[in-house]
């Protein structure tokens, strides 16, 4: 069985993971940047890259000592190479490619929304292997996290497989978290915070009107949710006091029903419209607890099938890149050493930032 190490230094987690072939993880290391950028209220590029420079190497060192295994065992080095921060994906991509040459082992460069899409087939602690659960291709694809928001067909595990069928025209959704929580005085990262107050708060009781994004056009599968940031905004900058804590948890109430409604919807109407079953989640944002609810209720209605993946396989890990650089270590796909950080996604966009559909 081969056995890929992975690197991840996208964005704000610098982590590193051992996989096997089969999708085992056999280890899965993750150190989070979160507090180094909470009081900026978001993500320093800058800071990013200083923090995994220093990092990196005892991060992979842990992965490969609790995977119980040397550089020498594993077959090769997959790294995220794109798309991302560049200068945290340099550190990265360099790390790999000394490593790459040390050990004298392919280097296999990896998108991380292909990671992404692909860490459904990670099988953690027994997890039973996908064919005994039903889950294969085609899938349809739902990917939210801070960075990215958007629906794809999958039809396979290469890139050239996987067709962007709708993205968001602005904010990523994860991004909308973070940045409603920011107006509301909650920290970041948002998304856990709003995800744990919502529940205490009533959305019909806010007193902010949040309108239904794309409402007028009812077959895109395009999102919007800068929309529902501004009206956020506005109310807050207008209010004449604070609010209070039960007005918060309302407003949060509000924002999360609208917007995992909004997934919801045109991730069933996705299906529906490819004549697809299965749906898969994935990205920080499916660890939301509303979306994952309504997204089960309304796949039952269907008869589709849902499959999300555990908490830590959605958040950004290494083991979704160690395992994307399996497959492609089985299909002969390799890097030279001349490998760079892009910053932009390898998978087609449709959708075009502030414009729509081509
Ligand atoms: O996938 P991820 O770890 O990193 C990116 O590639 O962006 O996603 C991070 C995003 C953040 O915006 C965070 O607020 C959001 O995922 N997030 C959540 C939840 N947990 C994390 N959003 C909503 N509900 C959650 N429970
Ligand atoms: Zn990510």
């Amino acid at each position: 069985m081969t056995l890929v190490l992975g690197i991840e230094s996208s964005c704000d987690e610098t982590a590193a993971a051992v996989v096997s072939g089969d999708g085992r993880v056999r280890s899965d290391v993750v150190r989070s940047q979160i507090e180094l950028h909470a009081p900026f209220g978001g993500v320093v590029p800058e800071l990013a890259a200083r923090d995994h420079l220093r990092v990196i190497v005892p991060v992979v060192s842990e992965a490969l000592s609790r995977a119980g295994v040397a550089l020498a065992d594993v077959d090769a080095i997959a790294v995220t190479q794109r798309p991302g921060l560049v200068g945290a994906l340099l550190v990265g991509v360099q790390a790999a490619k000394g490593l790459a040459w040390a050990a004298e082992k392919p280097l296999i460069a990896v998108d991380h929304l292909v990671g992404h899409l692909l860490s459904v087939f990670l099988r953690r602690d027994g997890d039973p292997a996908p064919e005994e659960v039903g889950l294969g291709f085609p899938f349809i694809g739902l990917l939210v996290s801070g960075g990215h928001s958007a629906i794809y067909r999958c039809d396979g595990p290469a890139a050239a497989q996987i067709r962007e069928l709708g993205a968001t025209r602005d904010d990523a959704v994860g991004e909308a978290f973070d940045k409603i929580a920011k107006l509301l005085g909650l920290g970041y990262p948002g998304g856990p915070v709003i995800d744990r107050l919502a529940p205490t708060g009533i959305a019909e009781r806010a007193t902010v009107s949040l309108g239904v994004p794309m409402a007028a056009n009812k077959s895109s599968l395009e999102f919007s949710f800068s929309g529902l940031k501004s009206a956020i905004a506005r109310h807050v900058l207008g209010a004449s006091g604070p609010h209070t804590d039960a007005e918060i948890a309302d407003i949060c109430a509000a924002f999360q029903k609208i917007a995992t409604k909004t997934l919801v919807t045109k991730t069933i109407l996705a299906a529906s419209m490819e004549n697809v079953s299965r749906v898969v989640i994935t990205g920080g944002v499916a660890c939301n607890r509303e979306l994952r609810e309504r997204m089960g209720v309304s796949c039952r209605e269907r008869g589709y099938d849902l499959f999300v993946p555990p908490f830590k396989s959605c958040t950004d890990n290494a083991a979704m890149i160690a395992y994307a650089g399996t497959v492609k270590l089985a299909a002969g796909d390799v890097s030279g050493f001349d490998l760079a950080p892009v910053t932009r996604t390898e998978l087609a966009r449709v959708t075009r930032k502030g414009r729509g559909i081509r």
